[in-house]
């Protein structure tokens, strides 16, 4: 308490009422928006899993690839399923199976214009990674654990408002915010976990003006995003060691989203929806390297991601329309 007092200093009058207008607008989005999506994305997630699950066993359509992580993931998160959610799943308009009917793999496309991405990709549903497009951005020099470390610690009446008001995923890995992140031990934060070690993957979004105004001098826009196109009001920002990252889930957002891969290397698995069993392939994999865009509707596809051995890996990215 003596030391943020001490900290904040002068600037906390400021401070204060920026920190009261912060969180009446965060309160506000949150209200006005469906939920909070770090919920809203478990809840979706669990609720898909078991209705997959239940349809799959009821009409035995071959799920068989991904059964077991579902099931795995259904097993340990089942509590937070809300009835919300359930009527959700159920207005979710159906997938169109033709747009990956003769899909083998995904591409992944070097300098891509901006006409053909608006032709083939920016709606069309397919992931797609358009590589080395973040190549030249700031943040592959800037951006590492103490970057991140460095921008959300100095000042604890931003850190307090991230942590109350952006949302954090922890994908089962044992941090509870933000905050427990940026405080674990050095050796847990500069070497890459061995064999068995304690490895760990989280996700936050930064929605504070002050932070985000920083990382947004780190990037740029991507250049093959259509030109009417904007982007939502914040990152996400994913980090973690080598091993399984976010599991195997479907989002409920409305538009699709760009992730740049800004360290380390990252496999994503896509999984088609059940509709499309038999007329998809029953699995999608590709490696987004550093500096590669993967571009994704989220809400389509079932999707996966594992870190690959090597650096740190660390994306940034957001939904566009
Ligand atoms: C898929 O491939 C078949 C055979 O090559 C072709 O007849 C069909 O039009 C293709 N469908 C789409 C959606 O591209
Ligand atoms: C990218 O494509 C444009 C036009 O198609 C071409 O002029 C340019 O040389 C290409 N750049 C690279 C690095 O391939
Ligand atoms: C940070 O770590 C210290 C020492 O391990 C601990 O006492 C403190 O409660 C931690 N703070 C948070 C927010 O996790």
């Amino acid at each position: 308490m003596q030391l943020k007092e001490e900290f904040v200093g002068k600037k906390k009058v400021d401070a204060k009422i920026f920190r009261a207008h912060f969180l009446a607008s965060i309160k506000q989005s949150q209200e006005s928006k469906v939920d909070d999506l770090a919920n809203k994305r478990v809840g979706v997630f669990v609720l898909v899993v078991i209705l997959v699950g239940v349809l799959a066993a009821a009409i035995g359509v071959r799920a068989g690839v991904y059964k077991k992580d579902l099931i795995a993931v259904a097993h340990s998160t089942r509590c937070l399923v809300s009835n919300n959610e359930v009527v959700k799943e159920f207005v979710r308009p159906v997938f169109n199976c033709e747009l990956c009917r003769n899909t083998s793999r995904i591409e992944r496309i070097a300098n891509i214009s901006r006409q053909e991405f608006l032709e083939k990709y920016a709606y069309g549903t397919v992931p797609v990674v358009i590589t080395g497009a973040a190549n030249g951005w700031k943040a592959l020099d800037s951006f590492s654990y103490l970057y991140f470390k460095n921008l959300y610690t100095k000042d604890v009446v931003v850190m307090d408002d991230i942590v109350q008001g952006c949302q954090f995923i922890n994908w089962g890995y044992h941090f509870d915010s933000i905050e427990e992140v940026f405080n674990m031990t050095d050796a847990k934060t500069k070497l890459e976990p061995g064999p068995g070690d304690d490895s760990w993957y989280v996700g936050w979004a930064d929605c504070h003006p002050k932070t985000s105004d920083e990382l947004r001098r780190q990037i740029q826009r991507p250049y093959f995003l259509p030109e009417e196109s904007k982007t939502s009001s914040s990152e996400w920002i994913f980090m973690g060691w080598r091993g399984p990252g976010a599991f195997l889930h479907i989002d409920n957002v409305r538009l699709p989203s760009w992730q740049a891969q800004i360290s380390g290397r990252k496999k994503w698995i896509f999984v088609p929806v059940l509709e499309c069993a038999g007329i998809c392939k029953d699995k999608y994999e590709v490696i987004v390297e550093k500096g590669d865009i993967i571009i994704l509707d989220s809400n389509k596809w079932f999707h996966s991601t594992f870190v690959l051995p090597g650096d740190i890996s660390i994306t940034i990215g957001t939904e566009y329309d």
